[in-house]
């Protein structure tokens, strides 16, 4: 078994050193978590509820401004680098520098950038492990302009750079709750986020007898983002054969389980069989939120499982490998809940697990992941943190 470290990070120190080697200059740092999501998966471009929370592994970006315009990116973790001219950015022809690049596109809508500037960033957030380690970046990148060139942008407006950016120059169609889970994330609680009024609460999630765990699939299948775009065509679908009936009906929140049946059901069963997973997934996630004041995580891990379902067979997002994760702890009474995480197509499954018993499970699943898939599963455990902050 593989296991991560949750050590305090080194990425500060990392970061000043190296921005002193490359450039001779002391950096301006922004730290921007990584996120798990509890429950409300594939809600929140459905105006719907979500509920995250920002996590113990983040990016660090260090940034500090240059005498011309050049942007010059130095990756700590891939030891790679990228140039561009400030007044000429288009993609990168690789990914990770799109993340910082889209953020500056987004920016200059509004502001011109009177200088260059150099960046040197990493993380612990484990890449294409469904933890959001690009919203993570996108954040930290609009922090850090935010305060080098006192933009006076507020928390909420970086927010949505960093969505914009993902939706804009990535052209992943993601909804908002990665980024704003990473920017408004409070230590030891979950945001409940109202993803159409963007009202948010924050509730207290104590880990004194459970631990939170991630068992990493180590998959990322390729069709990821092309059908993670394919869903929300399919639920904008679900929402104007209803809005024929009921114009009233602006998206999946405001439909019902009988409007589903009545005017979806006979035209599209696949979209049907998407929408039936996100107006059943919206209940179970206020279900969800009223046994956690109550604090019954046993009924609450009940929701999990059935959410895993939901995604696994109606909304089909799930993979083999993330259901075996499942099937290994489903009737393990030390697992309170456990459901795939995210997007879907790869990446983790997250489990709420009795603190007393997380080492046998841990052997346990990883012995039997590894003779299933001949694939050793990586595994993390998550403390919930604050979210986007600038030193
Ligand atoms: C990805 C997206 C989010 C959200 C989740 C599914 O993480 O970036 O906006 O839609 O998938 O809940």
């Amino acid at each position: 078994m593989i296991k991560m470290n949750n050590m305090i990070s080194d990425y500060p120190k990392n970061i000043r050193n190296k921005f002193k080697e490359l450039f001779g200059q002391n950096p301006l740092i922004a730290r921007s978590p990584g996120r798990i999501n509890m429950i409300g998966e594939h809600l929140d471009y459905n105006m719907g509820f979500v509920l995250p929370a920002a996590i113990n592994k983040a990016i660090w970006l260090g940034i500090q401004k240059r005498d011309d315009d050049t942007i010059c990116i130095h990756s700590l973790d891939y030891n790679d680098d990228f140039h561009a001219s400030i007044d000429a950015i288009s993609p990168s022809g690789k990914l990770w520098p799109d993340y910082i690049l889209g953020v500056v596109k987004q920016i200059q809508k509004t502001h011109k950038l009177s200088h260059g500037f150099n960046i040197v960033f990493g993380g612990d957030i484990p890449p294409g492990a469904g933890l959001s380690s690009s919203a993570a970046l996108e954040c930290a990148m609009g922090f850090a302009l935010n305060e080098l060139f006192r933009l006076d942008y507020a928390k909420m407006d970086l927010v949505r750079i960093g969505q914009a950016a993902e939706n804009e120059f990535v052209g992943v169609k993601c909804g908002i709750m990665d980024q704003f889970a990473s920017v408004f994330g409070k230590k030891e609680h979950l945001i409940r986020l109202d993803c159409r009024s963007l009202e948010y609460v924050h509730v207290p999630f104590h880990t004194n007898n459970i631990k939170i765990l991630l068992f990493d699939t180590r998959v990322k299948h390729s069709l990821a983002d092309s059908a993670y775009n394919e869903r929300r065509e399919q639920c904008e679908k679900g929402v104007k054969l209803i809005q024929e009936y009921h114009p009233e009906v602006k998206s999946l929140r405001d439909a019902n389980q009988e409007m589903l049946d009545l005017y979806v059901k006979t035209v599209d069963d696949t979209v049907y069989r998407r929408c039936t997973y996100v107006v059943s997934e919206i209940k179970r996630l206020l279900n969800g939120c009223e046994d956690l004041e109550k604090d019954d995580l046993i009924s609450f891990g009940k929701l999990m499982f059935e959410t895993h379902a939901g995604l696994k067979d109606l909304y089909k997002v799930s993979c083999k490998e993330l259901d075996l994760l499942v099937d290994l702890v489903k009737d393990n009474p030390d697992v309170l809940g456990a459901r795939m995480m995210g997007g879907g197509f790869g990446g983790c499954t997250i489990n709420i697990v009795r603190a007393e018993a997380a080492e046998a499970i841990i052997e346990k699943v990883s012995d039997a992941y590894l003779s299933n898939t001949g694939t050793e599963m990586l595994v993390y455990e998550v403390g919930i943190e604050d979210g986007t902050e600038v030193s």
